[in-house]
């Protein structure tokens, strides 16, 4: 299996560690940033590259893992997927639905397997959630990203490049929340800008409510100016049932009376590259727990609460 990876930065890091635990060796890198490709090749005795056409014709990878920041994507997705390769790829797919639809078309035509680092559908309390909920409805989905950024990422707290809090983090809870409620017709965010000096240039803390298919009810909480005990968690409401996901890895609660009290072991950094190489090996796309296509459908609903905090309406989940 000839892996390859398109940019090389912070998230690349921790995919290629997994990597390295199930002794997968990575073939060629590309990043525009010449010295970051060089060394980080020279580190997975890999080929450098700063142009990832050239390297998809150059090496012809079966499997590329693209970690470039939103407003980087172009057609990286679309050109890997014509050539054939499988496909992994970092959230947010994109910052624009235009971009993401052609690469979810060009993966659709070329068939072949791909998944979105949603890391959190993969941790144990998830799958332990699924199993307990099972086919119990779920009437409401409350979740939130408290943290403070720091200067790391230059590029994170700009509208241009990531286009805002809720569409570049908070989608892991977004995602995490549609993947337990469903898909989500309609928003509406409040926002405020300006709470604290060169952290972002646009609204550091939001608040998001949803209305599901279903009929159930969400809302959704993110600020990147303060840190919280309490940072990324998710609570699940239905019928004699409550459910809260955190950040340690607990899941605690109770259904029908009943206390629920479990703690994971992986937040599943490691398992959603575990499950990818597996479905790769199988060539089996029943084994990804989060789609390309799925992956745009949390993009939508980001970028309609964002259109909503310019709005000030409710805004419709575009299709
Ligand atoms: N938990 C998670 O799932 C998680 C955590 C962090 C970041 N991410 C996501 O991963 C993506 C990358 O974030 P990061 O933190 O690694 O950013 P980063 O800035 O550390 O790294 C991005 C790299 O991409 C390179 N790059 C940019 N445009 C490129 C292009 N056209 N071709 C090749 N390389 C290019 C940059 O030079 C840089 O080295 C973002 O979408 C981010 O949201 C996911």
């Amino acid at each position: 299996m000839k892996i390859a990876f398109i940019g090389v930065g912070g998230i690349a890091g921790n995919y290629r560690r997994s990597l390295k635990q199930l002794e997968r060796p990575i073939a060629a890198v590309c990043d525009i940033n010449v010295e970051r490709a060089e060394a980080i090749a020279t580190e997975e005795n890999a080929t450098a590259y700063t142009n990832h056409g050239e390297m998809l014709q150059q090496e012809k990878p079966d499997v590329v893992f693209v970690c470039i920041p939103p407003g980087a994507h172009t057609t990286q997705v679309a050109e890997a997927a014509e050539s054939g390769a499988a496909l992994f790829v970092a959230k947010p797919v994109a910052q624009n639905l235009e971009t993401a639809q052609y690469a979810s078309d060009a993966i659709a035509a070329a068939g072949i397997i791909n998944q979105v680092g949603y890391m959190a559908r993969y941790s144990d309390i998830t799958v332990k959630t699924k199993e307990l909920v099972s086919s119990r409805k779920l009437t409401m989905g409350i979740g939130r990203f408290l943290t403070r950024m720091g200067a790391s990422h230059p590029w994170w707290g700009k509208y241009d490049v990531s286009r805002g809090q809720m569409v570049e983090q908070t989608t892991h809870v977004f995602d995490l929340i549609r993947y337990f409620l469903g898909d989500v017709n309609t928003v509406h965010a409040y926002g405020i800008k300006g709470v604290s000096d060169g952290i972002a240039d646009f609204e550091e803390c939001t608040v998001c409510n949803l209305k599901f298919e279903s009929g159930a009810v969400g809302s959704i909480t993110s600020t990147c100016v303060a840190r919280a005990h309490d940072s990324f968690a998710t609570e699940l409401v239905g019928d004699d049932l409550y459910l809260k996901l955190t950040h340690d890895l607990g899941l605690r609660g109770q259904i029908g009376g009943e206390g629920i009290d479990y703690t994971g072991t992986e937040a599943g950094y490691f398992r959603q590259v575990e499950q990818f190489i597996k479905a790769v090996d199988a060539n089996d796309q029943g084994l990804v727990l989060s789609a390309y296509a799925d992956a745009v459908k949390s993009l939508a609903v980001t970028l309609a609460a964002n259109r909503s905090l310019e709005t000030g309406q409710v805004e419709q989940v575009a299709e």
